[in-house]
C-alpha cells in the first residue's frame, strides 16, 4: 500500500521557508548524531531560496552541523555556475558562500551536456564520499524537491525516457523551462531517501498539487512517482499552492 505523504500548509512563503529550514536542521542533526555525517540533495528552481535565506540566519546558522554535511544536487542545468539558470550557482550565492561547509563536501553536478561519463563520475563521487548504501543505492538523509506545473520533479519530465531508468543513479537529460541539457538523479535514488520534502509555493502550482496529491489515478506524473521505499515524503505547501486541496492540515 502506498504511504500517505504528510502535508503541511504554511500561511505564507515566509512561514514555509522557516518550516523547511526546521526540517533541514532536524534531519541533518539527527543523521550527524547517529553517523557523524549527513547527506542532502538540493533541488534547483526558486522554491528553496526562502529556506536558504533562513539557513544562513540565526538560529539555523549556528545550529546546523555544517562541517559534517555533504551536499549534492538533485539536478542541474548544463550552464556555467555564473549563469542565472544554474542551480548550484543560485545555492552558492544564496546560501553556501557564507557557511563553513568544507569545499570537498560540496558536490555540484557536472555541466557537460549529454555526457554519460560525467553522469557516471557523479555516481562515483557519491560512492567515494561514503554515502550510506541501501539495496545497492545511495540513501540520502534528505532530498529537497520542487514541483513543476507539468508535474515534473528533479529534471524528470513527463514522457521522458529517464522516467523508466531502474539502475543508473544519474542521467543526462534535456527538457524543462528553460529547455536545456541537464543532469538528474533518477527515481531509484530519489525513492531510496530517508526523507523527501517537497517545497511548493504559489497559486500557479495549486492545480498540479491537487492532481498529484488528490488525483487518485495511477501516478502518471513524475512527482506522483516519488514513493520512497523506506523513507517518508512531506509536502510543505503555502496556502496558495494548497488552495485546491481537500485536506487542510496546517503547520502548527
Ligand atoms: C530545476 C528544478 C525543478 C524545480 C521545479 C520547480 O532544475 O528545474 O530542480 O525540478 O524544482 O521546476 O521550480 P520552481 O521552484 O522555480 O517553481
Amino acid at each position: 500500500m502506498e504511504k500517505v505523504p504528510r502535508i503541511q500548509i504554511a500561511d505564507d512563503p515566509a512561514q514555509l521557508a522557516h518550516a523547511a529550514a526546521g526540517f533541514f536542521l532536524g534531519i541533518v542533526k539527527t543523521a550527524v548524531s547517529r553517523r557523524g555525517c549527513s547527506f542532502v540533495a538540493l533541488s534547483g528552481g526558486k522554491s528553496p531560496r526562502g529556506m536558504y535565506r533562513c539557513l544562513v540566519e540565526s538560529p539555523y546558522r549556528e545550529s546546523v552541523p555544517w562541517t559534517h554535511l555533504h551536499l549534492f544536487w538533485v539536478d542541474e542545468r548544463c550552464v556555467p555556475h555564473t549563469d542565472g539558470a544554474s542551480n548550484f550557482g543560485a545555492a552558492r550565492e544564496n546560501f553556501l558562500k557564507t557557511l563553513p561547509i568544507p569545499p570537498a563536501q560540496v558536490h555540484p553536478m557536472p555541466t557537460d551536456p549529454g555526457s554519460e561519463d560525467a553522469a557516471s563520475a557523479y555516481e562515483t563521487a557519491l560512492k567515494k564520499t561514503g554515502a550510506l548504501i541501501w539495496d545497492g543505492l545511495p540513501c540520502f538523509d534528505l532530498i529537497l524537491l520542487g514541483l513543476g506545473t507539468d508535474g515534473h520533479t528533479a529534471s524528470l519530465f513527463p514522457g521522458d525516457a529517464g522516467l523508466t531508468e531502474e539502475t543508473r543513479w544519474v542521467l543526462p537529460v534535456r527538457g524543462g523551462t528553460p529547455y536545456l541539457d541537464r543532469f538528474t538523479l533518477t527515481f531509484p535514488v530519489l525513492n531510496n531517501a530517508d526523507h523527501i520534502v517537497f517545497l511548493v509555493t504559489g497559486a500557479d502550482k495549486a492545480p498540479i498539487v491537487k492532481q498529484v496529491l488528490e488525483g487518485g489515478e495511477e501516478p502518471s506524473l513524475p512527482a506522483g512517482r516519488i514513493q520512497p521505499v523506506r523513507g517518508e515524503v512531506t509536502w510543505l505547501l503555502d496556502r496558495q499552492a494548497a488552495s485546491h486541496l481537500e485536506t487542510k492540515s496546517r503547520i502548527p
